[in-house]
């Protein structure tokens, strides 16, 4: 189960809990060697440990994605440590779903700055690297309802946010050359804290797309890039 020096390295966003959690765990049974990162140092220590246990690669690292210094002070970290980061997994999220014309401002700001911002700080931060090293993948995690295409506009900022970061996944893509892949995913809907108990989908399920029915479709990036799978990584 251990890592080893020479396996990739990935690293979560928000995987203190639910979806990001299971990610890490997925990875981590598959040989990779995990940077789990929460906002809250306890609990994401809490949750490293629980992984760690076992024989997993797991490591714990603070990151507030909607602070930037906290996105270059992680940076400096895992450089200093010369722990390149392979794997990149954009999956902090906030559902704020007040409408866009009754939203204020700093909870529309909230929104961005967590869902969209955050993700295009990491991968400013660690694709360079990637390039650099002639490998890398990210993959951000999006919903249904950034799907403009086909879905009745909904979820207010959220559905914003995540339409952007859909955006920003084809756009990085782009800029980042053939050896790295930028893919989105739509993990459905999932039961965490976030998605609630009602609903369909288990978190392992929901990490994992391919073994989930039902959410074939690409939630706005039609595009070859497109992965249903942030544990695999493709
Ligand atoms: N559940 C669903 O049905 C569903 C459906 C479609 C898409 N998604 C997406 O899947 C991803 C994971 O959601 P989930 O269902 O696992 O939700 P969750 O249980 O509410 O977990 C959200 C995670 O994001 C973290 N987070 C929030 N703000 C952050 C910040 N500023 N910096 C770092 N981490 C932050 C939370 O940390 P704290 O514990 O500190 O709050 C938590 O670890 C999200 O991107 C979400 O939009 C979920």
């Amino acid at each position: 189960m251990t890592g080893g020096p020479d396996a990739r390295v990935a690293l979560v966003t928000g995987a203190n809990r639910g979806i990001g959690y299971e990610i890490c765990r997925q990875l981590a049974e598959r040989g990779l060697r995990i940077v789990l990162t929460a906002r809250t140092s306890a609990e994401g220590r809490e949750a490293a440990g629980r992984l760690a246990r076992g024989g997993r690669d797991v490591r714990f690292e603070q990151l507030d994605v909607a602070d930037p210094a906290s996105v270059e002070a992680l940076f400096r970290r895992l450089a200093e440590g010369h722990l390149p980061v392979d794997i990149l997994v954009n999956n902090a999220g906030l559902y704020t779903t007040t409408p866009l014309l009754s939203i204020d401002e700093p909870a529309l700001l909230t929104a961005v700055q967590v869902n969209f911002l955050g993700a295009w700080r990491t991968t400013r931060a660690f694709v360079p690297g990637m390039r650099d090293r002639g490998w890398g993948r990210v993959v951000n995690i999006s919903t249904g309802y950034a799907h403009l295409a086909s879905e009745p506009p909904a979820a207010g900022a959220y559905g914003l946010a995540k339409a952007a970061l859909n955006a920003l996944t084809r756009m990085t893509a782009a800029e980042a050359g053939p050896r790295i892949k930028v893919n989105c995913m739509s993990p459905g809907w999932v039961a965490t804290r976030m998605g609630g108990t009602g609903a369909p989908t288990s978190v392992a399920e929901g990490a994992n797309q391919q073994r989930a029915p039902g959410n074939a479709e690409p939630a706005g990036t039609a595009s070859p890039r497109w992965a249903r799978s942030a544990a695999l990584c493709p």
